[in-house]
């Protein structure tokens, strides 16, 4: 799949944009502060009604106006398809499908597929476990269309649970919440592991490839309750809520539960979140996001769009080479700042923009 053309009114630093892209190579060059990772966001935010950057919606209305607008036209084997979205400082958000307004964000959702690459997915196996838990999030949003859904009804739940644990409560209300939290939960909890599972497949291979032959790559779920069949585990979930409300009235909060969920990362059967390099720890990451892209493949039987905002500049030139040498057959959009990048990424099929100030140039070299 790949985007056509991106249009923005009132986005963040821009008025107006409107830009073509190639199915191939795309490069946004640029000094910082002008705008690149703007573009990859609205195109992001296109595939999942939320920007990647975790901020309100309104942050992304141009300073001073009142509504933002951004429309994608996308081509997918089976033909054109193409996502609005109005964000308004007074109303809902208004998204349509092919000109046709949804009412339901899972009907837009999803639709246009996009994985998208910064420096922080190179801290991935470094940083806490909800830099993990939004990894394995983010990429079921696109491909189960209910996850956000019911992850949003669980973490609704999950808030009022923890409201009464810290107020005068009565008791029985506790007991709607632990079921609302294991049904829900359950679902979260079923497709993360089926999700896992199929990742450590793949990227142990990818990891294998990456590194010649000589890091071994193992990943597994890491969660209050693991098992294969959804009703196994909203009992269990269910009873680790209810055995939990002792400690969890001390405490202030709900203790237990796929919101504490992680992502174990093996490099040679040691833990490589200790003990591994910075090095090793990005080839690892590396090793991850190329398999989330595989995944989306099988999933959804065509490539995603790659979007790479700054991660070049953070990888040696070995790396780089390995990440582009993996990258074929996919429309990229990457973002650079250093004219000597641009030197290094040495491809037939590119288009090069420059941007400045909320204003994208085609750049002929
Ligand atoms: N809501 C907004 N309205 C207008 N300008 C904004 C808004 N949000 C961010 N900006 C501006 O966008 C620019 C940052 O854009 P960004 O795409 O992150 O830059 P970069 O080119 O470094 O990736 C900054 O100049 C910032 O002031
Ligand atoms: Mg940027």
């Amino acid at each position: 799949m790949f985007i056509k053309r991106l249009e923005l009114i009132n986005f963040r630093n821009y008025s107006n944009l409107n830009i073509e892209f190639i199915n191939g190579f795309n490069i946004l060059y640029g000094q910082n502060a002008q705008g690149k990772t703007n573009i990859l966001e609205a195109i992001n935010y296109l595939s999942l009604l939320k920007s990647h950057r975790s901020v309100k919606d309104k942050e992304l209305i141009k300073w001073g106006k009142g509504k933002a607008y951004i429309k994608g036209v996308f081509q997918k084997n089976l033909g054109d398809f193409s996502v609005e979205v109005l964000i308004s400082e007074e109303s809902r958000k208004e998204a349509k499908l092919n000109g046709i307004k949804q009412n339901k964000a899972s009907e837009v959702i999803g639709n246009a597929n996009v994985v998208i690459f910064s420096p922080d997915d190179l801290r991935l196996v470094k940083e806490g476990p909800e830099v993990r838990r939004k990894f394995i999030d983010n990429e079921l949003n696109q491909i189960k269309p209910k996850y956000q859904y019911y992850l949003s009804l669980y973490n609704k739940a999950l808030f009022q649970r923890n409201n009464l644990l810290k107020s005068n409560f009565d008791k029985s209300l506790i007991d709607v919440y632990d079921q609302q939290l294991a049904e829900y939960g359950s679902y979260i909890v079923f497709h993360r592991i089926e999700f896992i599972k199929k990742l450590s497949i793949i990227c142990r291979l990818f990891h294998r490839k990456i590194t010649d032959g000589k890091e071994e790559l193992v990943i597994r779920y890491k969660g209050d309750v693991y098992e294969e069949d959804i009703n196994k585990i909203k009992e269990k979930l269910y009873l680790s809520y209810k055995n939990s409300i002792e400690e969890d009235l001390k405490k202030g909060y709900t203790s237990k539960g796929p919101q504490r969920d992680d992502l174990q990362i093996f490099l040679n059967g040691v833990d490589a979140k200790t003990f591994a390099s910075q090095g090793q720890q990005r080839t690892a990451a590396i090793s991850l996001k190329l398999s989330e892209i595989e995944i989306i493949k099988g999933e959804r039987g065509e490539y995603p769009i790659l979007l790479l905002d700054d991660v070049m500049s953070e990888l040696d030139i070995l790396r780089q080479k390995h990440l582009l040498d993996s990258l074929k057959g996919l429309q990229i959009i990457l973002t650079i700042t250093g004219i000597d990048d641009l030197g290094r990424l040495d491809f037939k099929n590119k288009k090069i923009f420059e941007v400045v100030d909320g204003r994208v140039q085609i750049k002929e070299l």
